[in-house]
């Protein structure tokens, strides 16, 4: 029996493969550290929510006519007869938390960042999993326009700094009456072409209107080419903020695109909604995306609290980079030491096993040889992982209490006392 990962899910491995070199877990730490320094330097605090969640918060929170839940949660029913879902994102966990922890009332303005794993039962492609890691930031307490510049400008800086080139797409889907009466003005301009949309179209035109924007079918684009645009229908309000948030982007020097048909795929957003598309990525260009959703702490049981967010993914992420042939940062993993023992007596390598936990407890990393490589072989395992140095412990060395330390780079080599091993490395790496 071979057992593999279950569908587009996949395994994040130690080594890079040829066929994936992006799913290796030091490019993911490396990208992960990037984003938590990044968002830990404007003042955002991380929140950990567990993988499973009461189902009824996302059905709630999502909306029962999204593609997400009618058709991609993963749910099942505990053996406590509770119907649980494994979270498909991350923003409704987030207010459940908060809300249950009572943070809100505490904290008037609350700015929290998470790294999390995400679970849709999606048509699976390159860059569509259905496991997913989103980086993502929420805000809460704030209708201040110059938050939204900065949830966006920190989406943006995120990829920029990488060296991913993105395109920045804004809209603004206003409060939930703007979209009431855009919806029906949408409906009225499509319901003479309806026999001519496409079954999708059809399903959302009755369950979820504005979700018919959202179409890459040629024929639908084409109906709805002059249908009327959800920007002629926001309120003096919502028209105000969403001009500021462009006007403090232009002041940050941040290009965007209007983009009129930036609906988004959840029910819970209202104003300044956004989508960060990389090149050269085909279908699933979306690199990352969020928006406001001023109602939806209220929505699930809280006071009215106002919010914004985003989600980055990682997967799509490192894609983009992998497509533009930029290397993405990572670990350095090599020892700084490696202990090479000589001869076959027991005393060096008794040595060498003391001498390695020293190295290690006083914050030096260091490895050596656990399947009885001879000597010359060992030097090629320290020479594969990368080693700085090679710690060489033979007879002489054992009986007068030294080492021989060997910069690998430069070749230069000199016997010192056991003692000393660890402040000579030490000044040596300054
Ligand atoms: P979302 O647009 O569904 O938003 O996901 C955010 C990002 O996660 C997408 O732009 C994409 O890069 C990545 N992503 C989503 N689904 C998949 C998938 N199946 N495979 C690979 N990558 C995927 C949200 O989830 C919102 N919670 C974002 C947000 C936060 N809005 C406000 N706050």
């Amino acid at each position: 029996m071979r057992y593999s990962a279950p569908p587009y899910m996949y395994d994040v491995l130690p080594y890079a493969s040829s066929k994936e070199p992006w799913l290796t877990t030091a490019r993911w730490r490396a990208i992960e550290r990037h984003f938590r320094e990044m968002v830990l330097r404007a003042g955002y605090r991380e929140i950990r929510t567990p993988i499973l969640e009461p189902t009824e918060l996302f059905k709630r929170s999502i909306g029962e006519a999204t593609d997400i839940v009618s058709k991609e949660m993963f749910t099942f029913v505990d053996r406590g007869e509770r119907s649980l879902t494994m979270k498909p994102e991350g923003t409704a966990p987030a207010v459940r938390a908060c809300i249950e922890h009572g943070l809100f009332a505490e904290h008037p303005l609350l700015k929290l960042f998470y790294i999390g794993q995400n679970f849709r039962y999606e048509r699976g492609q390159k860059g569509r999993y259905r496991q997913h890691q989103q980086l993502g930031v929420e805000v809460f307490g704030a209708t201040d326009p110059a938050i939204d510049a900065e949830v966006l400008a920190l989406a943006m800086s995120f990829f920029t700094t990488l060296g991913v080139r993105c395109r920045l797409h804004l809209n603004s889907v206003g409060t939930s009456e703007c979209r009431a009466t855009y919806r029906e003005a949408l409906k009225a301009y499509v319901r003479p072409s309806l026999a001519h949309l496409s079954e999708e179209g059809k399903m959302r035109f009755e369950v979820n209107p504005l979700r018919m924007l959202d179409t890459k079918d040629q024929k639908d684009l084409a109906i709805l080419a002059g249908a009327p645009v959800l920007r002629d229908f926001l309120s003096e309000e919502s028209s105000q903020h969403f001009a500021q948030v462009q006007e403090y982007l232009t002041a940050l020097n941040i290009p965007f695109a209007i983009d009129d048909g930036l609906v988004r795929g959840f029910d819970y957003y209202s104003g300044t909604v956004f989508e960060i598309k990389g090149e050269g990525l085909g279908a699933q260009d979306a690199l990352g995306g969020g928006g406001r959703y001023d109602g939806l702490v209220e929505e699930c049981g809280g006071t009215a609290v106002p919010g914004l967010g985003f989600g980055i993914g990682m997967e799509r992420c490192l894609l983009a980079l992998e497509a533009l042939g930029i290397a993405p940062p990572q670990d350095d993993e090599s020892p700084v030491a490696f202990i090479i023992t000589a001869g076959e007596q027991q005393a060096g390598k008794t040595t060498a096993v003391r001498l390695l936990q020293t190295l290690r407890s006083a914050g030096i990393a260091a490895d050596m040889d656990y399947l009885g490589k001879n000597f010359r072989r060992q030097f090629k395992r320290a020479d594969d992982l990368g080693t700085k140095f090679y710690i060489i412990i033979g007879e002489d060395e054992v009986a007068s209490g030294t080492v021989q330390l060997k910069d690998r780079a430069s070749g230069e080599q000199e016997k010192i006392e056991l003692d000393s091993v660890v402040p000579v490395i030490k000044s040596k790496l300054l």
